[in-house]
């Protein structure tokens, strides 16, 4: 209880009158993840909202996230519970610089990562999460040219998985860049018999060290369905919470970052600005909530459509 609330009572009291439906991402902390009522990766998140029944969506991940929601619910309150919970793959990508690279490539078909702006998803043919960008970038025909953008290292990831020459935007996620390849490779050395599997935003290096690469929902079910017993992970150390409730007796262990980095391992400052008090605030209040021009809706809904037909 806080200041005499019992915090999860209330927010599940509230959802119920307020008919609302409570989204969250892997990477949020536990007690938000348990109290959800979906929680899900980016694409799985976007599904969800497309197709839920509720007056609000309360979105418990970063701004871009509820912004897409947004888009495809024009007509419903989207709310979220930091404003400021934003992306630094989303930040790298500021439209006017992207909206010049794009009309500089006007022969090439824009792939935009989910983890963007409305406004930059405006200016995209198709936009993709971790999930499914292998799978729509071959979708293409083998001659189309590409941009990529903002993440680089996925769009490197990608252009290595396919054979392809993408054109790509210089962004990255500091979170995976944290990962330090050459305190992973001495950690894999206390752990033999531990399979390392990564986040396709890590860079290359710590890539080639990994079984599996995958999204937060193919790691999720790749620890189920594998039959290693031992995991090191290089993704947002918040996805250990839904692996340790699927897989308990498997060893999970957080890949290491940086010497500097002051987390002993990765975590999204941005993901974590999210509490349940703040959850609770935004419930009560319905604020901040998350607006899209419609002139931007329009634009960028296409993008978004052409990801769902083609996942
Ligand atoms: P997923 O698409 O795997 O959920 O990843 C989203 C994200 O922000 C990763 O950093
Ligand atoms: Fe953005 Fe990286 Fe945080 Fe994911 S982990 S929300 S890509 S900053």
């Amino acid at each position: 209880p806080t200041n005499g609330i019992d915090l999860k009572e209330e927010i599940i009291r509230l959802k119920k009158e307020k008919n609302a439906v409570f989204l969250a991402h892997y990477y949020q902390i536990p007690e938000i993840q348990d109290l959800a009522d979906f929680v899900g990766d980016s694409l799985a998140l976007s599904q969800k909202a497309a197709e839920v029944d509720a007056d609000i969506i309360l979105f418990a991940g970063v701004h871009f996230m509820a912004e897409t929601a947004k888009i495809i619910n024009p007509e419903k309150k989207v709310i979220l519970p930091d404003f400021k919970a934003g992306c630094s793959l989303a930040e790298s990508a500021p439209v006017e610089k992207f909206r010049e690279f794009v009309e500089a490539h006007p022969d090439h078909t824009v792939i935009t990562y989910i983890n963007s702006s409305a406004e930059v998803k405006a200016y995209t043919d198709i936009t993709v999460t971790s999930t499914n960008a292998l799978k729509i970038v071959n979708s293409l025909p083998k001659d189309e040219k590409i941009i990529f953008a903002p993440d680089k290292n996925l769009g490197k990831y990608i252009m290595k998985e396919t054979g392809r020459d993408m054109l790509l935007w210089d962004g990255a996620c500091i979170v995976h860049e944290a990962f330090a390849v050459d305190r992973l490779l001495e950690l894999h050395k206390k752990y033999p018999n531990a399979k390392i599997i990564a986040h396709p935003e890590s860079e290359m290096p710590v890539l080639k060290t990994a079984s599996y690469v995958g999204s937060t929902a193919g790691l999720l079910k790749y620890v189920q369905e594998d039959d290693n017993e031992e995991y090191i992970v290089a993704t947002e150390a918040g996805i250990l919470h839904k692996m340790a409730q699927a897989v308990p007796h498997k060893t999970l262990i957080p890949a290491p970052t940086n010497e500097d980095n002051t987390c002993a391992c990765s975590e999204c400052h941005f993901m974590k600005m999210n509490t349940l008090q703040k959850v609770y605030n935004c419930l009560k209040y319905e604020y901040p909530e998350v607006h899209v021009s419609e002139d931007i809706r329009l634009k960028a809904i296409g993008s978004i459509q052409r990801m769902f037909e083609l996942s």
